[in-house]
């Protein structure tokens, strides 16, 4: 089973956005997480279609964009036209959920579910076969560097066998507080897809160092 590491530009340098991004690549990151963040359904404001078009121009890597936003729907077109590769919604913004996801699909992105800390696995047990990707939020969304929740492990744990049995191709993720004490918990509860900010971007060594520490910690 491979394991992913996907660095979030939340943390870059949003001056040298492109350079950045492309030292995630030559570091060997897997993918690049976008964090859209609308000041509604989290409290802060970041970042558009535009940015994830600019990503698009300096990297070849799949673009995961999650988006924390109410109502995304109307905006899934613009994100899919920008080169937005996964389109990840939030199961608590998505009351059509099933739709949404089919959307997504017809946009020809590939789907992907996120849940909160305090929203339990079960809500998705519905559309689990619908999705490539299955986002486990272990903080409260809206910043970088916030201390991982423990408690989510026991949620990671239940959707890696639920995965497993009805929809073993999707990738299961986890995202905030990741660091080189952190992702052995999440590895050993069964995540792929590991996204950091901080520990990657705030490196005192640097982007590819950052990478480097939090790779040598899974199996090869
Ligand atoms: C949190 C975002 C995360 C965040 C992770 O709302 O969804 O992607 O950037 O940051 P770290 O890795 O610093 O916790
Ligand atoms: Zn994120």
């Amino acid at each position: 089973m491979r394991r992913l590491i996907a660095p979030s530009i939340l943390s870059a340098d949003f001056t040298q956005l492109g350079q950045q991004v492309r030292a995630c690549q030559d570091a060997g990151a897997d993918w690049i997480h976008i964090d859209v963040m609308d000041g509604r359904f989290v409290p802060n404001l970041t970042m558009g279609p535009f940015i994830v078009k600019a990503v698009r121009q300096v990297t070849d890597l799949p673009l995961d964009v999650h988006l924390m936003v109410e109502t995304p729907e109307p905006m899934l077109a613009a994100f899919a036209q920008s080169g937005a590769t996964y389109l990840n919604v939030h199961i608590e913004t998505c009351p059509h959920i099933h739709r949404t996801l089919q959307t997504i699909r017809e946009l020809g992105c590939k789907p992907g579910i996120t849940v909160n800390p305090g929203t339990p696995a079960s809500q998705l047990d519905e559309i689990l076969h619908l999705v490539d990707l299955v986002l486990v939020m272990s903080v409260n969304p809206g910043f970088s560097s916030q201390t991982f929740l423990p408690e989510v492990l026991s949620k990671v744990s239940y959707l890696s066998k639920r995965l497993a049995k009805i929809n073993p191709d999707a990738w299961l993720e986890i995202d905030g507080g990741m660091n080189t004490t952190t992702l052995p918990l999440a590895l050993q509860a069964g995540v792929q897809v590991f996204v950091a900010a901080n520990a990657i971007f705030n490196h005192p060594q640097g982007i590819a160092a950052g990478i480097q520490e939090l790779r040598n910690l899974l199996p090869s």
